[in-house]
């Protein structure tokens, strides 16, 4: 079959597969592998992404799609030069949990309470590793050591002096660290190098975080992994460099056109300010366009133009490929030499398998989670009248929105004051929407996970890498194009 020709035109809505032979035992998301790629080096245990929009990925929601098994890219929508709120996005996640925090907070022994004070409001940290001159470990100082204590008190005399500690001389992995912590009864484990100066700090928060979420996304630090995307002109290297010193994993140069000169100058202006740095770089919908990324030496590719639930470039300019035919080009093009990140036009779980089979490593999504809890922006109250009873209820909306919506645009362009026709002549390719406030995003991920893995046992695969290869073996086996009759039989209730 030739399975570019079959797919030409058609969109996720025009196929249905055909169930397999089932071989799985159980549709378990906890049995079945869903090892995938993000890029080159960052391995995800879940196939699933944040998108980076204003109204989507910040610290929260990264937080949880990386607790998750997934990844979060924090979206540039700040101000043009105005890069410190997207650091400190990042900066949130990587803090939220660590492995061996290898810089800890410390305080000087000769210091005062009211330093300490001062250092546990500012870090927001509970526990100050105490050092001399020499940077020794001489104790520990916690919040509650200093509670009710005068500030001028000495912290030397709070503190729990290193005799009674448990302290590790040398690095030790985290499941050592856990069974010595247990059996000692102790909630923080100081690391120390021969000489005494300070190595690291093993917690038992941090430790049962790691337990509670086996399928993390984590540095080799035990951080939470984070992208961040920047533009392709204007602050994005000064942006780019910032967030990647504050500790973005894999930096995502994001624009509408990826196949463009000016994609090809961005790249080279990176890579020659940040070397070997994680670079996705998107977005392109053709085989020339994923070429052309994988040419420039990226380390993964965003596939899609236009099928983003808050998108209206193929309204407003008539150019775009529908996603399944662009991302059979892209695969077709590239082969497995790099990932591909199939963006856009989810709209129901069923999709996500899709997304996967015709080509992408992982799936972008950007309106599947809108409206959840971890979404940024208020969450406000309106009347909407229900049809049943005719009574008017209030129910709580969040916006969501495109990224070249006017209102977007015009947030981070610093633009208040421009007027209809200012905006208008911006050539918004956006929709703003109010969509209905929902519970926490983990719930629907959880839901996402469980349809796909009753999609791999209904394709007669043993895991997301292996339905793909059985796919692309024989794709006539699985492939049902639809009648407009099936399309509606199958998708419209
Ligand atoms: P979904 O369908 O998951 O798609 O909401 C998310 C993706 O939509 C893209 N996006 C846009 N595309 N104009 C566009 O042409 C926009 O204003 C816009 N905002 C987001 C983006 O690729 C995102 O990941």
């Amino acid at each position: 079959m030739d399975l570019l020709q079959f797919v030409r035109g058609c969109t996720f809505d025009d196929f249905l597969l055909t169930p397999q032979l089932g071989v799985v035992p159980s549709r378990d998301p906890s049995t079945i592998d869903l090892t995938t790629r993000f890029t080159s080096r960052v391995p995800l245990r879940r196939p699933i992404v944040s998108a980076n929009m204003d109204t989507i990925t910040r610290a929260a929601m990264a937080s949880v799609l990386a607790e998750e098994g997934g990844i979060g890219v924090i979206d540039r929508g700040f101000r043009t030069g105005d890069i410190a709120p997207q650091v400190a996005e990042i900066s949130a996640v990587k803090r939220t949990q660590h492995g061996i925090i290898t810089d800890p907070h410390t305080i000087d022994e000769h210091g005062r309470i009211a330093d300490a004070r001062r250092l546990m409001d500012h870090t927001g940290v509970g526990t100050l590793v105490v050092i001399d001159a020499r940077r020794r470990l001489q104790g520990l100082l916690t919040e509650r050591d200093i509670r009710f204590v005068p500030a001028t008190t000495g912290v030397a005399e709070r503190m729990t002096p290193r005799d009674r500690l448990v302290v590790h001389t040398g690095t030790i992995s985290l499941a050592d660290a856990e069974h010595l912590m247990t059996r000692q009864k102790i909630k923080k484990l100081p690391l120390v190098n021969p000489d005494g100066t300070v190595l690291g700090l093993i917690t038992a928060k941090d430790l049962v975080k790691h337990r509670d979420h086996p399928f993390a996304t984590r540095d080799s630090r035990g951080r939470l992994q984070v992208a961040a995307a920047v533009g392709a002109t204007g602050d994005f290297l000064e942006r780019a460099i910032e967030v990647h010193n504050a500790g973005a994993d894999v930096i995502v140069i994001d624009i509408a056109h990826g196949h463009s000169l000016v994609m090809d100058q961005a790249i080279q202006r990176l890579r020659h300010r940040l070397g070997s740095v994680e670079l996705v770089a998107g977005n392109v919908a053709t085989s020339d366009g994923a070429r052309f990324l994988l040419d420039r030496g990226v380390d993964a590719i965003k596939v899609g133009i236009g099928p983003g639930g808050g998108c209206t470039t193929r309204l407003t300019t008539n150019f775009g490929v529908p996603q399944v035919e662009a991302l059979v080009q892209c695969r077709l093009a590239v082969g497995d030499r790099v990932p591909l990140i199939a963006d856009g036009g989810v709209k129901r779980d069923g999709s996500v398998a899709e997304a996967f089979l015709f080509g992408g490593d992982t799936v972008m999504l950007g309106s599947a989670f809108a409206g959840t809890e971890e979404t940024p922006g208020e969450t406000v109250l309106k009347p909407v009248l229900m049809p049943e009873s005719q009574k008017i209820v209030r129910v709580p909306f969040k916006v969501f929105r495109g990224m070249a919506s006017i209102g977007a645009v015009r947030d981070r362009l610093d633009l208040e004051d421009a007027g209809a026709r200012e905006l208008e002549a911006l050539g918004a390719e956006g929709l703003e929407v109010s969509v209905p406030a929902r519970g926490p995003v983990r719930a629907v991920i959880h839901d996402m996970l469980k349809h796909l893995c009753s999609a791999i046992s209904y394709g007669g695969a043993e895991s997301l890498a292996d339905l793909r290869t059985k796919f692309w073996s024989n794709p006539e086996q699985y492939l049902v194009r639809l009648s407009r009759a099936a399309r509606a039989e199958s998708f419209e209730r």
